[in-house]
């Protein structure tokens, strides 16, 4: 249970207002919510169904059927493994394969210390570089499994050294 501030309600409450008139307004909300926040737990979604009307049951269905909107926070970095028609045949599965046996999650899980989180993308409009995996929106081209391991050290060392420890 989390406790929500005073003015994080009140944004929530704005952000309801924005586009309650809107034709389709849930979508609206939840996505300016999830944009805000990075995710939509189950005490926004009651603050959302008291504002709207909108029941929390269809609230809850709508955001745990959409990949995009989270129940959960997300890690500091979102590692967005594209398992696209181009992406696939050029590898993707083993790519997102090696990202989990490297973090020791699953795609749509969020490592313990808060770091990571795998997601299973559709095409991100990059074939040309398939496979290829966007992390925190820095795309990164014909990824291939003996990479894996790099890349995640070098977030893990440019985190370390964003909070002043020793990278
Ligand atoms: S299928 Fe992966 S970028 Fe298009």
């Amino acid at each position: 249970m989390i406790r929500l501030s005073e003015t994080s309600v009140a944004k929530i409450e704005e952000i309801c207002d924005r586009y309650i008139g809107e034709k389709t307004p849930l979508m609206m909300i939840l996505s300016a919510i999830q944009e805000e926040y990075g995710y939509i737990p189950l005490e926004v979604q009651e603050i959302v169904s008291a504002k709207t009307g909108i029941s929390v049951a269809e609230i809850y269905g709508v955001v745990t059927f959409y990949s995009f909107f989270s129940l959960k926070p997300k890690g500091k970095y979102v590692i967005g493994c594209c398992l696209g028609t181009a992406c696939y045949v050029k590898g993707a599965g083993q790519v997102i394969d090696k990202f989990s046996e490297v973090l020791k999650i699953k795609p749509g899980e969020t490592t313990e210390d808060g770091l990571f989180t795998i997601d299973a993308l559709r095409c991100i409009g990059a074939c040309g570089i398939a496979p290829a995996v966007s992390i925190n929106g820095k795309v990164y081209p014909k990824v291939q499994i003996k990479d894996i391991p790099g890349i995640v050290g070098e977030l893990v060392a440019e985190a370390a050294a964003a909070e002043g420890g020793i990278a």
